[in-house]
């Protein structure tokens, strides 16, 4: 699977990361996918173009993202939204007249698979407890980077690895985050949850054990 990168940001841009991710989203083969974290949608429209391919029109997307810095959110990180590449900030001024770290931009990069996706806009710290995760069965970790938000991410996510799902985290062993790993860590023991680190420490995919 070649992961695309639609003339925005992403970060899953390093050479290879992208196909290893999609690579293991089409192992899954879910038919209802979460990501938390967004930024531009560019997994998300791979993903998109993946479970199509997969399951034609019965699957879901849900992708959930801050889609803004302001006031109550200014504690979180957010990735730089400037490009330093003019032609693509001209692209996006003059051409598409779009913030494309915006909910209305992402909506429309995925408009042809609008039947199939629900973007929300909020912290998942707030969200999260909100959705209902008896149907998902992937989800992919890559919002807020401290250890609080994380730890929350994941004890809101418990039942889809209960069902048998996998969460897929992003920035497992980042210097400038520890925060990941320490959740990650402590989640996964605690829970006697498979935490296995792939893709040269890149992702933690956390699986329920299977003793048979
Ligand atoms: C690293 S980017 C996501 C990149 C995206 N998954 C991709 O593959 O291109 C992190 C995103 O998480 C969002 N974010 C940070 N804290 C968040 C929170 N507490 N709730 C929801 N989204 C959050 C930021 O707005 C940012 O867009």
């Amino acid at each position: 699977m070649k992961y695309k990168k639609y003339f925005r940001k992403t970060s899953l841009k390093q050479k290879g990361v992208g196909d290893f991710f999609l690579n293991e989203v089409k192992i899954k083969s879910p038919k209802v996918f979460l990501e938390v974290g967004v930024f531009h949608g560019v997994t998300a429209r791979n993903v998109c173009e993946l479970l199509q391919n997969l399951h034609n029109d019965d699957f879901k997307y849900i992708g959930l993202d801050l889609f803004e810095k302001n006031s109550e959110n200014e504690n979180e990180v957010i990735p730089i939204t400037k490009f330093s590449n003019p032609l693509k900030s001209f692209y996006f001024n003059y051409i598409k007249k779009q913030n494309p770290y915006s909910i209305e931009a992402v909506e429309d990069l995925l408009k042809k698979f609008k039947n199939n996706i629900s973007l929300i806009k909020g912290n998942s710290n707030k969200i999260l407890k909100k959705i209902d995760m008896s149907k998902i069965d992937f989800v992919f970790l890559d919002g807020g980077h401290d250890y609080s938000t994380v730890i929350n991410d994941l004890n809101c996510s418990i039942e889809v690895i209960q069902n048998n799902g996998t969460i897929l985290c992003d920035d497992y062993d980042l210097t400038y985050a520890p925060g990941v790993k320490k959740a990650i860590d402590e989640f996964s023991v605690k829970n006697n949850f498979h935490c296995s680190v792939v893709c040269n420490s890149r992702f933690a995919k956390i699986e329920k054990i299977n003793y048979l």
